[in-house]
C-alpha cells in the first residue's frame, strides 16, 4: 500500500479531489478534518481567528492506529488530506501533492464558504507564500513533492494530473516547488498591497 498525501491552504480543493479520486483507484481516505470533528480532538475555538485549537497529540495516536489498520486491508493507497499535514510521520509519505490556488479564485471559493475577511485574507498570505511546502522541504529526506494549480482545471483534470503522477506519465519538472509563483505574480502587477498590508 502506499500513501499519497494531499496538503494545501484551505479552499484548494483537497476534500474535493481526494474523494473524486476514488473513482480512479482502489483507495481510502482519511480527512484530518473529519477527523478531528468526528472524534472530537478540538481544545478550544480561537474566536478572533475563528480557528479551532486542536489536540495534536490525540489525533497523531488515533491517526496512527487507523493507518495501522488500513495496512491491513487490501486497498492500493491510502489518501491522507489535509491542510495541516505536518502531523504525518515521515514514513508515511509516498507521495506528497499540495493543491494550490489563485489568490483571486481562492478569495472566491472561501466567501462562498462565508469565512469573514480577516480569515480570508489571513489564508490567501499563506497561499501567496507558499507555506504548505515549507514542512515537507524542511525534511531531512528529500520527499516526492509536487504542485497542482487548481485555479481554472476542473476536478477531473485535477485528479487526472495526480493519476499522471502516480504513474509517471508526466514530465514531473511541470509539478515542482517554484513553478506556482503567486507572488512573483502579484508583485508584478504592483498588487502586493492589496494582500499585505
Ligand atoms: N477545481 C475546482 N474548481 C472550482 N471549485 C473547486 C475546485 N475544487 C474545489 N472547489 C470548490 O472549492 C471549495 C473548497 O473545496 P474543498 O472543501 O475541497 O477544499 P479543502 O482544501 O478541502 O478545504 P479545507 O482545508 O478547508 O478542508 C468547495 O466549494 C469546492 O466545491
Ligand atoms: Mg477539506
Amino acid at each position: 500500500m502506499k500513501f499519497i498525501i494531499i496538503s494545501g491552504t484551505p479552499g484548494t480543493g483537497k476534500t474535493t479531489i481526494s474523494n473524486n479520486l476514488l473513482k480512479y483507484i482502489n483507495a481510502k481516505v482519511i480527512s484530518l478534518n473529519e477527523l478531528v470533528i468526528e472524534r472530537n480532538f478540538v481544545l478550544e475555538y480561537d474566536q478572533e481567528r475563528e480557528t479551532s485549537i486542536i489536540d495534536e497529540k490525540k489525533l497523531i495516536k488515533n491517526l496512527d492506529k487507523m493507518i495501522k489498520n488500513y495496512v491491513k486491508t487490501s486497498i492500493d493507497y491510502l489518501i491522507i488530506e489535509g491542510h495541516f499535514s505536518d502531523i504525518i510521520p515521515e514514513k508515511y509519505m509516498d507521495l506528497i501533492i499540495i493543491l494550490r490556488c489563485h489568490p483571486d479564485e481562492l478569495f472566491v471559493r472561501l466567501k462562498k464558504r462565508g469565512y469573514m475577511n480577516k480569515k480570508i485574507l489571513e489564508n490567501i498570505q499563506s497561499e501567496i507564500l507558499g507555506s504548505c511546502a515549507n514542512y515537507f522541504i524542511s525534511k531531512e529526506r528529500e520527499l516526492p513533492l509536487y504542485e497542482i494549480d487548481t485555479t481554472n482545471s476542473k476536478i477531473k483534470e485535477i485528479s487526472k494530473k495526480i493519476l499522471d503522477i502516480i504513474n509517471g506519465n508526466v514530465d514531473i519538472n511541470d509539478y515542482l516547488i517554484g513553478e506556482i509563483d503567486w507572488l512573483e505574480e502579484i508583485s508584478n502587477q504592483d498588487r502586493l498591497n492589496e494582500f499585505f498590508k
